[in-house]
């Protein structure tokens, strides 16, 4: 039964938990974190191939004090022996373990080891459905270059339809009241996405103008069977490059989840942009994690 807080998606977090993720991740961008998970046991469970979030979770644990171990899905005897997820989660918790960091192809897979697992889960990216904490990282970019988001413009540029990043980081932006609009073609864009504060664009160079801050998304060609379209065509359509670029404004920032492709969504010119924050990105997403487990485990506490 699950009893106690797992981090699914950021709908799982109240303002007043959000406000704290941020505020807890500056401050352990200042000074060095107390060990707030010591004696605590984590296991990263990624079944998807993974760099940035794999070793950002596992610095963040280490930095708290957790004892880590890491399982790779050769190391999980349900992959061979046919054990449950669930059953597994029931051995781990047996062992002592309090939290489960997953990733998985799968939709929904780390809410149905929640249900199974007396601990806390925190999900890493489940199929094409949520990465809470890319969100956060993303978000906490967003507000240490804005201040905040009232009246500020997301764009999303790229294979939304595939991509859980989208789907949180989103969801984020309008729940710091930021407005976003999606631009892609209608193969990686649907136009269903379109609700208040989000608006769907199929044009980027009629965008880039009017938007605070751009976040590209690689083609997630693993989530689908074939390319739905010409890749040259979405190059001369969607790709940010150095004639595009001039069509910012100076202070817009550009971002990507990573790993970004060179040569599809960016050309070379955008990695030496000025307002290019992907290292920001991947810095903050250390402290966000801290920030975000040091909450799921202890609850909303004084530093
Ligand atoms: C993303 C992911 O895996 O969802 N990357 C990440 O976690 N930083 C995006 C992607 O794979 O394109």
């Amino acid at each position: 039964m699950r009893t106690r807080r797992s981090l699914l998606d950021l709908d799982d977090l109240t303002a007043e938990e959000l406000n704290f993720i941020f505020e807890r991740a500056r401050s352990f961008e200042k000074q060095p974190a107390p060990k707030r998970l010591d004696g605590i046991a984590c296991v990263n469970m990624f079944f998807e191939h993974s760099t940035r979030t794999f070793t950002s979770f596992n610095l963040a644990e280490l930095r708290l004090g957790a004892d880590v171990v890491n399982l790779a899905p050769k190391d999980l005897s349900l992959a061979t022996k046919g054990e449950s997820i669930e059953d597994t989660a029931i051995t781990l918790h047996a062992m002592g373990v309090s939290v489960l960091v997953v990733r998985h192809t799968e939709a929904g897979l780390p809410a149905r080891i929640a249900q199974a697992f007396d601990g806390h889960v925190i999900n890493a990216g489940d199929g094409t459905h949520a990465h809470p904490t890319q969100a956060l990282l993303d978000i906490h970019t967003l507000l240490e270059e804005f201040g905040d988001l009232h009246g500020r413009t997301v764009a999303i540029v790229g294979d939304v339809l595939h991509s859980r990043v989208a789907n949180s980081t989103l969801r984020g932006v309008l729940r710091l009241g930021g407005n976003v609009v999606l631009v892609g073609p209608e193969s990686f864009l649907p136009d269903a996405y379109a609700e208040p504060g989000v608006g769907v664009a199929r044009d980027l160079d009629a965008v880039l103008g009017e938007v605070d801050a751009v976040i590209l998304l690689r083609i997630q060609r693993e989530r689908f069977a074939q390319l739905p379209l010409d890749e040259r065509h979405y190059i001369a359509g969607y790709q940010l490059n150095r004639k595009r670029l001039l069509r910012l404004r100076p202070s817009t920032i550009v971002m990507h989840p990573g790993p970004y492709n060179r040569g599809v969504e960016l050309d070379e010119s955008v990695l030496t942009y000025a307002g290019w924050r992907y290292a920001s990105q991947v810095m903050h997403g250390v402290a966000v994690r801290m920030a975000a487990l040091d909450l799921i485990v202890n609850g909303i506490t004084a530093c």
